[in-house]
């Protein structure tokens, strides 16, 4: 007689981004291991009822008990960020490891590997953010790191003390090629941004309903046409991180028509928030919605919406950047109220980035099942070199796996399991939510959280394999682990 399986989920309704098709599925050793009917004896049994289940999701963009500049402090570390990613049906994040002016990168590495180490309930891999591209950075630490698992890097193009001049992202770009590895953009022209701000604040226009006029959208559409461009120079792919609307979408669709291999994310915030989330009278309120690039329009809003539905976005991340809005040091850096230049960029949402999407996107008609499994978690998995160990239901594939309960359900903070003090989505109706979250095998959510303390595994991330010149040994691998 052979062994039981450690795990069968029966009657499932198993989407993934290719397929959909009912199917009992059997875990071993936290991976999947047979799919089909009738698999045979098992320790545990879940019925999932015919209802829908997807692999769990990838969020390949959220910032995690980052060091900040000053006092300011974020709110998640790793044990409640990934516990709130748990209970929203994510059992993979990507933070990142910033490298800060003056210091060694791969000191920022092991840094933060302490800080994750121990905490996290889901498994986590990191990018880099290199703010520094000494010629040691570029020569030796950056090809080390790429080497070790650390495939994607992000440059900022604005905030002073991130961001890179031309020069060295040409630098940093050529690293990537050579090694190939993925440089993901924050594109938004920082001199034109000091100088709205200048002028705003001359003016007196303090509110936090004037960082998104201080960052209208031509700023964005610039930078992103000079990282297409720099790109274009070097010849490597880039990705566009949390792209807000039209004009930055039409560069993007620009460069795609050119051939050229521009990947692109957008986050929940573009599609669920508007400018006026930050206020449409000088209330502090606003400082809740307070992102960079900023929310815009409805009218934007359609055009990222169309972008989720035909391809343009590769990736939909939640950019999780947790800052309690009470009076610790958060979006009140000195316990009180300051103009919007000072208040700390970010906002929650690894938790509600899923339902989200799954109610306004899927159950509203907007995307099919397979195209939500697609941005949600096959695909990040595939940019940043985890696939087919994590976005996959497949044989050998780790079982984080997502059972859907579609009913109405109410956004409220209170039942949010990060620690940051509010969300921006509070009182939405949305239409599902996860009923229950399987990490490599372990139940941590299932309507409760249950603490999975260390269960987290760093993982290894190899190189891009959904870019049209990815090398084809890279695809369709399960990853060393
Ligand atoms: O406003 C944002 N997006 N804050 C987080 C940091 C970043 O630039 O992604
Ligand atoms: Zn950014
Ligand atoms: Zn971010």
């Amino acid at each position: 007689m052979s062994e039981p399986f450690d795990l069968v989920i029966q009657n499932a309704h198993v989407a993934t981004a290719s397929d959909i098709f009912d199917a009992d599925i059997a875990v071993t050793g936290g991976r999947i291991v047979r799919l089909g009917k009738d698999l045979g004896a098992a320790r545990r049994i879940i019925d999932a009822a015919g209802r829908v289940v997807t692999p769990g999701g990838v969020d390949a963009h959220c910032h995690l008990d980052e060091i900040m500049s000053g006092p300011v402090r974020m709110a998640d570390d790793f044990h409640t960020g990934t516990r709130a990613a748990a209970c929203g049906g994510t059992t993979t994040v990507i933070p990142f490891a910033a490298q800060q002016k003056g210091h060694s990168l791969s000191a920022a590495v092991q840094a933060y590997r302490q800080r994750a180490a121990g905490k996290a309930h889901v498994d986590y891999a990191f990018h880099l953010i290199v703010t520094d591209p000494t010629p040691a950075v570029l020569q030796q630490e950056l090809p080390a790191l790429i080497a070790e698992g650390f495939t994607s890097f992000k440059i900022y193009m604005t905030y002073d003390d991130m961001k890179l001049d031309d020069g060295q992202i040409l630098d940093v770009l050529s690293v990537a090629k050579a090694h190939g590895a993925l440089a993901m953009l924050h594109a938004e022209n920082a001199d034109c941004i000091q100088w709205l701000t200048r002028r705003l604040l001359q003016a007196g226009q303090t509110a936090p309903r004037f960082h998104a006029q201080a960052r209208p959208m031509l700023v964005e559409r610039e930078a992103t046409h000079r990282a297409i461009a720099l790109a274009e120079l070097v010849d490597t792919p880039i990705l566009i991180v949390h792209v807000s609307g039209r004009e930055a979408i039409e560069q993007i669709r620009w460069a795609r028509a050119l051939g050229l291999s521009v990947l692109a994310e957008t986050c929940p915030q573009y599609l669920f928030l508007t400018a006026d989330d930050l206020g449409i009278d000088d209330s502090y309120h606003g400082a809740r919605c307070v992102c960079s690039p900023p929310p815009r329009d409805a009218a934007n809003q359609e055009v990222v919406w169309n972008g989720v539905r035909d391809g343009l976005f590769t990736v939909f991340s939640s950019d999780h950047a947790p800052f309690r809005m009470d009076g610790t040091v958060g979006k009140r850096p000195d316990g009180c109220e300051v103009s919007f230049e000072r208040i700390p960029n970010g906002i929650p949402g690894i938790e509600t980035r899923l339902p989200l999407l799954y109610s306004e996107g899927v159950l509203a008609g907007r995307i099919t099942l397979q195209r939500f499994v697609e941005l949600t978690s096959t695909n990040p998995a595939k940019t940043y070199g985890l696939h087919p160990r994590k976005g996959s239901i497949a044989i050998g594939s780790d079982a984080d796996l997502v059972i859907w309960q579609e009913a109405p359900c109410t956004v409220r903070n209170t039942r949010l399991h990060h620690n940051v003090d509010y969300t921006p989505y509070e009182g939405m109706q949305l239409k599902a939510w996860p009923a229950l979250t399987l990490s490599r095998g372990e139940v941590v959510w299932d309507g409760a959280f249950h603490d999975h303390s260390g269960h987290g595994q760093w993982l290894r991330c190899g190189l891009p394999t959904i870019l049209p010149n990815a090398p084809s040994h890279a695809r369709n691998v399960i990853q060393p682990r």
